[in-house]
């Protein structure tokens, strides 16, 4: 059976048994706690703390998941995905444990025929929490099974939690026995033997604090019981194919296939090409699905990983021999695979491809940087006599270079040379031993969370933000942060974060900054609203200073928003949007969004594209948006489902919930966007739209920054006076001054050549009188002379004349040494006869330069070196000089 239809036979199942089906959300949803969207339950996460009131009380999902704490284990074992799928049903205070219970068993049971998955009752093994009992009693009830085949497990295996504070509680799996080929009978820690491919959470607790999957404290009880299950798409599809594991599934083989025919080399043959063929089709679809969703390679968080992803993936191929770009050749067969399902993939694929690319292209730049440096170390290493490879430079290599560890041991195992693990391994440890202390400097925002639930569950609903049409709302205040901790009273001088039942400041998200603005209470009190976020889905935080008076819960408030602030920030959002179809229309639908900042009086606006942006585009987008300005566009919201919003042509970004409710921001007809941010009501309010230039932010993006409305009109003005200024100066009429400039320019270049000529005449003329004044030194001809304000081309150009004008038939040597901006130059030179007499400009230089602060050398005519400190350009000279009466007197 293939995934498509294991998928569709799950969910038909439980829409059969009241479920609204729900489309995957993004890998990307906003959640402060997760970088990625890590299980089914996710995007249902406000309605499971009930933050939100969900619209349904029985829900099915097959959602996306990306989950990289085990990345080192992929392709070793059998089931340990980077990217997965995972099939759930959800109860939100509906059925719980035997509802559950029987519909999993019923699901897994039923015939093949009939629909089901057919798995054979005696393969079957539940498992429960060790002290479950009402679970364990409902599992007889239902399957008839004898005690002995429903196993009890500690809470590692069967408590289930985010991993965070949050929702939790007791959980039963079902496994499946593969035979005694995968392990010893009744081992059930053998986990490829009794394979746990379903997951049943019997959602009840609400966590305060989680320090491992065994220790953490719980709160209380959710408000309602919920049912949160999760079943392994490719599990239950490696077991009905009949394959060994998962990267062998029918979406995912095809590129271990594609990879043996570039490779030459054969799935199944040796156990470590196997891992790297698995590694392979692993990533390959877990980055794909990752840029699809809107990450972009980078060096930090959600970047990071997919950058480690597509690199892993690309040198695992390299290893497998094949050296060329392999992310054309493979990215293509998973995305004919996984568009079966994700029909984005087909429509973005210019965008995901090209992001792909680039990231493939730098990498292999990278590797060949990393390999010259690496070249240099060896070479160092072999000529100093050593055979080990130090700790420091693999750390080096790895850290700036990107060099994983295994390439500097097998490239170091090429040249004979080991590499000192252990102290590479020290200086990884060190480097993350710092990365967990940034991260716990971090962790204050976990107790924050928890303030910020307690606040939430108080009010018991989202806030209400008026701001779409007011910028002055009445609320009552419903909760104070501070420190991290809920507190009862604020009082003047005090940094509090004050929570409104409703509220008309926009907290920063969407790419909007925050609005500010003062809040006043019935009290006479004041604070001045500095900030506003959103820590959680549905609660509005202000962070303001208490200007007077004294702020406790329960007290009316009015809130108003800075409007001079607000109208600037809605002003650049519009423009924003404008900004995005006006590319769109000139580079094509490949030029999304791929991050933005509206700020007052300008924005930034990052974008997809290959290449950098071509000027004559930019002129035509900005004279585009500004056409569009001047014909006044209306711009208006509406609400509508997702269905609808991508039927009117709505750009959808990255991050929405599927399945909502969305609203829709048009400008005319023309730009159309999902979008929660305030605009402009009109176009012709932004007055004025100046681009200001663009560059690239990373493999792939490009950044706009521009200026909107007072501070683009500011901006013209202030570039008018100063042509005004220059055309005074220069005297011409402003059209003119580019050719005068140049004019000025050229006439600069020749003017300068002429000095040049003349210096260098001087210069040489002193060669002459230098040669005719040459010392005798036992027969040998020297000159030994210093040139203060003479670079390393000076110093060498008069070295060489000087030497051309000793006679040729007798010992000559020269050596020149100047100085010029801190830097030192020494160059030395010998006739033919010098050398016979074994004089050798390479040793002088090598004499001169240690006590110049450098170093240098060459040939024996011709040499050359440089340092820093000119104090000693005497004893330099002199110690040339030694050297050539010590050479001449030797022979
Ligand atoms: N949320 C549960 C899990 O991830 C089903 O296993």
């Amino acid at each position: 059976m293939d995934t498509a239809e294991i998928r569709r036979r799950f969910v038909a199942h439980f829409e059969r048994n009241g479920h609204t089906p729900v489309p995957s959300a993004s890998l990307l949803l906003d959640d402060p706690n997760l970088l990625f969207v890590n299980a089914g339950m996710v995007p249902f996460k406000p309605y499971f703390l009930g933050q939100e009131t969900p619209p349904y009380r029985r829900a099915t999902s097959v959602q996306k998941c990306v989950r990289t704490p085990d990345i080192e284990d992929v392709g070793k074992t059998t089931r340990h995905g980077t990217f997965f799928e995972m099939c759930g049903n959800f109860s939100f205070g509906d059925y719980f444990k035997e509802g559950a219970i029987e519909l999993a068993w019923e699901l897994v049971t039923r015939p093949v025929a009939d629909g089901g998955f057919g798995f054979a009752e005696s393969l079957l093994y539940p498992s429960i929490l060790d002290g479950d009992d009402e679970a364990l009693a409902l599992w007889r009830k239902v399957t008839g099974l004898p005690d002995e085949r429903i196993i009890r497990l500690g809470p590692k295996e069967n408590y289930w939690s985010m991993g965070v504070p949050g929702p939790g509680g007791p959980c039963s799996e079902i496994l499946i026995d593969r035979g005694p080929a995968y392990g010893p009978d009744g081992d059930f820690s053998a986990e490829d033997r009794y394979l746990e491919f379903w997951n049943l959470v019997f959602m009840q607790d609400e966590l305060s604090s989680v320090r491992s999957k065994e220790d953490f404290d719980i709160a209380g009880s959710l408000p309602k019981k919920n049912i949160d299950t999760g079943m392994g798409l490719e599990r239950v599809a490696f077991m009905m194919q009949g394959v060994d594991n998962m990267y062998e599934i029918d979406v995912m083989f095809p590129v271990i296939e594609r990879t043996q025919e570039l490779t030459g080399r054969r799935y199944g043959a040796n156990p470590e090409d196997d891992v790297r063929f698995r590694v392979v089709a692993d990533h390959i679809r877990s980055s794909m699905m990752l840029i699809a969703d809107g990450v972009a390679p980078g060096n930090e968080a959600r970047g990071y990983v997919l950058r480690r992803l597509l690199r892993r993936a690309v040198r695992s191929v390299r290893l497998l021999g094949y050296e060329d770009r392999a992310l054309p050749e493979l990215l293509p067969v998973s995305r004919d695979k996984m568009g079966e399902t994700y029909s984005d993939l087909h429509r973005d694929w210019d965008r995901i491809s090209s992001v792909a690319f680039a990231e493939e292209d730098a990498f292999r730049q990278t590797l060949r940087a990393g390999t010259a440096i690496f070249d240099t170390a060896t070479a160092a290493v072999k000529q100093s006599g050593g055979r080990q490879l130090s700790g420091d430079k693999a750390f080096a290599l790895h850290d700036t270079y990107g060099f994983p560890i295994d390439l500097t041991l097998e490239m170091a195992a090429e040249q004979g040379l080991s590499v000192d693990e252990d102290g590479f391994r020290r200086l990884m440890t060190e480097q993350r031993e710092r990365a967990k202390a940034d991260a716990k400097a971090k962790k204050g925002a976990h107790r924050d969370a928890h303030a910020y639930r307690e606040v939430a569950d108080s009010i018991g609903r989202a806030v209400e933000f008026t701001g779409y049409t007011d910028v002055v709302s009445e609320g009552t205040v419903r909760g104070l942060v501070a420190a991290g901790g809920v507190v009862t009273a604020a009082r003047e001088g005090d940094e509090v974060e004050l929570v409104l039942d409703r509220t008309p400041f926009y907290a920063e998200g969407g790419g909007q900054l925050a609005d500010q603005g003062v809040i006043e209470l019935e009290n006479g009190a004041l604070l001045q609203v500095r900030d506003v976020q959103s820590p959680i889905t549905g609660l509005v935080v202000h962070k303001a200073l208490v200007l007077s008076g004294e702020v406790t819960p329960g007290a009316a408030a009015q809130a108003r928003v800075d409007v001079e602030r607000r109208r600037s920030i809605s002003r650049s959002h519009t423009a924003t949007h404008m900004v995005h179809k006006a590319f769109r229309e000139a580079l094509g639908e490949t030029a999304t969004q791929a991050g933005s900042e509206n700020a007052p009086g300008r924005f930034r606006f990052d974008f997809s594209a290959t290449g950098s942006v071509p000027a004559s585009v930019m002129v035509d987008v900005e004279e585009r948006v500004n056409d569009l300005v001047l014909a006044d566009l209306a711009v208006h919201a509406e609400v509508m489902t997702q269905k609808e919003a991508v039927a009117s042509g709505a750009m959808a970004l990255f991050g929405e919930k599927y399945g909502d409710q969305v609203r829709v921001v048009s400008v005319g007809d023309w730009a159309r966007e999902l979008c929660g941010g305030t605009h402009a009501h009109r176009s012709g309010q932004l007055g004025v739209v100046k681009l200001m230039g663009e560059s690239s932010i990373g493999s792939g993006v490009r950044r706009v920054e521009a200026l909107v409305g007072g501070d683009a009109y500011r901006f013209l003005a202030r570039e008018h006076v100063l042509v005004a200024q220059l055309s005074e100066v220069l005297k011409v009429r402003p059209e003119q001054l580019p050719e005068r400039v140049h004019d000025i320019v050229e006439r600069l270049r020749t003017a300068e050549k002429e000095i040049e000529k003349v210096r260098l005449g001087q210069l040489l003329a002193a060669g002459g009188e230098l040669a005719a004044g040459a010392a005798d030194v036992a027969g040998v001809k020297v000159v030994a002379h210093r040139v203060d304000g003479a670079g390393a081309g000076d110093v060498r150009t008069l070295a060489l004349d000087i030497r051309g004008r000793l006679p040729a038939a007798a010992p000559g040597v020269v050596v020149v040494i100047g100085q010029a901006e801190g830097k030192v130059s020494v160059v030395a030179a010998t006739n033919d006869e010098a050398r016979a007499r074994g004089l050798s400009a390479n040793a002088l230089v090598r004499a001169a330069g240690p006590l110049l602060g450098g170093k240098g050398g060459g040939k024996d005519d011709v040499a050359q070196g440089g340092g820093t400190d000119p104090s000693g350009i005497d004893a330099a000279l002199a110690a040339a000089g030694a050297e050539i009466a010590r050479a001449a007197g030797a022979s």
